[in-house]
């Protein structure tokens, strides 16, 4: 399929590659831009062949926010009517791993959208920073909630109330990407990680995935029995009883996704 605003590619090893693609405006995330992220992510999602995703930018930018200048002369009825940026949070709603390769400007609504993915791998040139409050106005998509929850308090605090850039090094120390690496390696970082995973069963790559992303949603016990009902769930799959026998045998697992 042909987009306007990014270019994808389906490997051949379950790793599916998007780019985001609006060079003129450093990624800028518009409302037809998002509106393909979304539908790509869920046909990849959909997909029996792909078992992980790779979301990437250009080496300038990630995605330097939401679109200032789509957003600029809207007033509150108009974005309470269309729920502005409502749909963003589709990106957190897919099942499969998403891992985020992050050059260049990961800014407000960027940064956010790199926070929705589920392993952030940064690039040594990589910008981060939540400066909608230089525009006026506050994060709208995860960065009052998931940056704090993600660097803590302190730090969250004032980065949103400063807007502030950070670098990949402090985004590295406090957790918000898990490695950073030379920018030309970025992409090819993150497909390493993806075809990694890809090697495993999709169910229960989704599952742990599921049960990692409850962790942010609930108490410590809660938690613990939904870890404890989804691990019990893998014994009633044919996989985890191949994963278990190939050990036994010294060989390698051959999964089938069942
Ligand atoms: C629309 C944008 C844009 C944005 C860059 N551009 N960011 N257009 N929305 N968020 C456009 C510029 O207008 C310019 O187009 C072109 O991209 C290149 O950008 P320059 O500014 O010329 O590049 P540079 O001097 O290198 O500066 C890079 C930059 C700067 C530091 C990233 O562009 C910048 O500060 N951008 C805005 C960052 C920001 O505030 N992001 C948060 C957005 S608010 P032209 O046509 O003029 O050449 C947000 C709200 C989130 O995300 C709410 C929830 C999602």
């Amino acid at each position: 399929k042909t987009w306007e605003y990014l270019k994808t590619e389906k490997r051949d090893n379950g790793v599916a590659v998007v780019r985001l693609h609006r060079p003129d405006a450093l990624n800028a995330l518009c409302g037809p831009l998002m509106g393909e992220l979304v539908s790509a992510l869920k046909t990849m999602d959909a997909d029996a062949d792909v078992k992980a995703v790779v979301l990437t930018g250009s080496d300038r930018a990630f995605a330097a926010g939401a679109d200032i200048k789509e957003m600029k002369d809207k007033n509150y009825a108009e974005v309470y009517k269309e729920s502005m940026l409502t749909a963003w949070n589709e990106v957190s709603e897919i099942r499969k791993p998403i891992v985020a390769g992050v050059n260049g400007f990961a800014l407000g609504g960027g940064c956010e959208l790199a926070m929705m993915c589920d392993i952030i791998i940064a690039g040594e040139n990589a910008v981060f920073g939540q400066p909608e409050i230089q525009l006026g106005t506050i994060p709208g998509a995860g960065g009052t909630q998931r940056l704090t929850r993600i660097v803590g308090k302190s730090l969250a605090m004032e980065l949103v109330l400063t807007g502030s850039k950070f670098d990949a090094q402090l985004a590295e120390k406090r957790g918000l990407v898990s490695r950073v690496v030379p920018t030309d390696q970025t992409v090819d970082e993150c497909i390493r990680v993806a075809e990694k995973i890809a090697k495993f069963s999709t169910p229960v790559i989704i599952a742990a995935k599921d049960c990692v992303n409850q962790s942010q949603e609930l108490s410590l016990q809660q938690g613990l029995l939904y870890e404890k009902a989804s691990f019990w769930g893998t014994f009633a799959l044919s996989d985890r009883l191949e994963g278990m026998t190939a050990f036994k045998e010294k060989r390698k697992p051959n999964f089938t996704d069942t």
